[in-house]
């Protein structure tokens, strides 16, 4: 039987510091299918956004806060009345609200970002956590660079909040800087010097500068905190924040060690993993613990005659317990609308019949020129069919032309709004000609920043994957295009980027390149 207070709460900042990530940012559709994904995965606290940096992050978390049912919906807001008036007006209509408000503890912060004394932002602190407590109950402070604050003010700093509501504190280490065990030092410090703990929740948010978000967080909550901050596959400012999958997995492989738990129902892992990239098009390494490509793919011999003689030779947890079907092959040529749907189904998507009706024709036509269709495969059909919004650039028609005597000529049709544009373009390769006819169409011109092509699945049929980072006026962006001929899969993904500008710039938030 499990105790209360050996239960760790997951709050997830995948839609707010993971939106952070240069080229992470996603519309409104997006978030909500990231949210109910994270709704499904069984994560205590979605922190959907922060209302106060544009309308469209205001009405995103307004959003989340009406569709997500079972989960806290929490809102950032700084330590003014201004940012907690506008995130209480995001979530004020959430099952669940939480208004999350911080401000930074330590001096270097104070003195050469905020330029306040101490007593200052400790008078803030406290000002920020009533007013969010005259809304809700549920209030989150955060000391930002608390493991680079002197100790005794942090001591301060939490006791004054929580003497005015804070049920929850969360004591990030912002910059990645602290070491395991000196975090979770400062942790047990805190235990023992605030004197009105009581069920103070002590949260801890862990950045993976050093590599060690992980790391810090199995340390924190070793020595009392009971809330982690984190984000599917680590995405996150910088170098990201501690990644879901591992600090759950780790919890859950070891908890004769640990004697905690979690929520999370972990065979919901990988699926959450995979829709994040479908949706931000940025990849996962392969060697990334837990939702990598390699992760539970053993390649050595000795390694495989282990497994073959008993699993647990080799393997610490099972693939299935992080989602990862038995099977892979699923589908082909033969198969019909029924059996598209159940396997779907079986991999957590229930659609409706009108996203049947465009997918079914889809997988139809992938299976005429690929042998096996796979999960991944159908998970891109679905993304690029059912989940991706409205845009304002379509392709409609591609024809490339490359060889050694050729000259690579792309002709492209396009809809561009409502209106429909022909054009051509000329390259060094049929990729160049391509988006040299997308930029002619589009009347652009953005830096291209990164292109990189992946096949979906294994063989020269398989399907293939595109991702395109472009960069304009302070913005960058990442898109995504699946497709088995891989030029097709180029021009979309490279539309998909022009996309995201377009939104970013109607809402004007800007992703600074760093
Ligand atoms: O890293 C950080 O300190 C943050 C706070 C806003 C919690 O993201
Ligand atoms: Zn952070």
């Amino acid at each position: 039987m499990h105790n209360e207070k050996d239960r760790i709460y997951i709050f997830d900042t995948t839609l707010r510091d993971g939106e952070q990530s240069p080229g992470a940012s996603m519309n409104t559709e997006e978030k909500i299918i990231i949210a109910k994904q994270l709704e499904n995965l069984g994560v205590d606290i979605i922190e959907a956004g922060f209302p106060i940096a544009s309308e469209g992050d205001f009405h995103a978390v307004k959003r989340i806060a009406r569709e997500i049912k079972k989960c806290q919906v929490a809102a950032l807001a700084r330590a003014n009345k201004t940012d907690i008036d506008r995130a209480w007006q995001a979530i004020k209509l959430a099952a669940q609200p939480r208004i999350h408000t911080f401000i930074s503890s330590s001096d270097i912060h104070l003195k050469y970002q905020l330029h306040k004394t101490r007593s200052q932002v400790l008078k803030e602190a406290v000002a920020a956590v009533k007013q969010a407590h005259a809304y809700t109950e549920n209030v989150e402070f955060s000391a930002m660079d608390a493991t680079r604050t002197e100790k005794r003010f942090l001591v301060d700093m939490v006791s004054a909040v929580i003497d005015v509501g804070a049920k929850t504190v969360n004591i990030p280490d912002t910059v990645g800087y602290a070491i395991p065990e000196e975090y979770g030092n400062l942790i047990a410090y805190l235990f023992s010097h605030v004197k009105n703990m009581g069920s103070t929740i002590i949260s801890v948010h862990c950045h993976n500068d050093l590599g060690l978000a992980v790391a810090n967080s199995l340390a924190a909550v070793k020595n009392g905190a009971r809330q982690v901050e984190c984000t599917i596959n680590g995405i996150g400012e910088r170098a990201g924040n501690t990644a879901m999958e591992e600090i759950v997995m780790a919890l859950d492989t070891r908890k004769a060690l640990f004697g905690l738990h979690t929520k999370i129902k972990t065979e919901q892992i990988i699926k959450s993993s995979r829709l994040l990239t479908q949706v931000t098009g940025i990849p996962v390494q392969p060697n990334k613990a837990i939702v990598g490509a390699n992760a539970f793919a053993h390649e050595s011999g000795i390694h495989q005659d282990g497994l073959i003689k008993e699993k647990s030779t080799y393997e610490i947890m099972t693939p299935q317990s992080v989602g990862i079907s038995d099977t892979h092959i699923v589908l082909g040529k033969h198969s019909g609308r029924n059996a598209i749907s159940q396997h779907y189904k079986k991999m957590g998507y229930i659609l409706t019949e009108d996203q049947l009706n465009k997918i079914a024709a889809k997988v139809k036509d992938l299976a005429d020129k690929k042998k096996d269709i796979y999960d991944e495969d159908l998970e891109a059909i679905l993304y690029e069919e059912v989940y991706r919004g409205k845009d304002k650039y379509t392709l409609v028609y591609l024809n490339v032309v490359s060889g050694n005597v050729a000259i690579p000529t792309a002709t492209m049709e396009m809809q561009v709004d409502k209106e429909i544009v022909r054009d051509a373009g000329f390259g060094n390769g049929p990729v160049d000609a391509t988006f040299a006819a997308i930029r002619n169409i589009t009347k652009t011109n953005y830096s291209l920043l990164k292109y990189a092509v992946n096949a979906i699945t294994g063989g020269s049929d398989a399907m293939g994957e595109v991702n395109v980072q472009l960069k304009y006026d302070g913005y960058s962006v990442i898109g995504r295009g699946a497709h088995p001929d891989v030029i097709v899969a180029s021009a979309k993904a490279y539309i998909n980027a022009l996309n995201r500008l377009e939104f970013l710039k109607e809402n004007t938030k800007k992703v600074k390149v760093e």
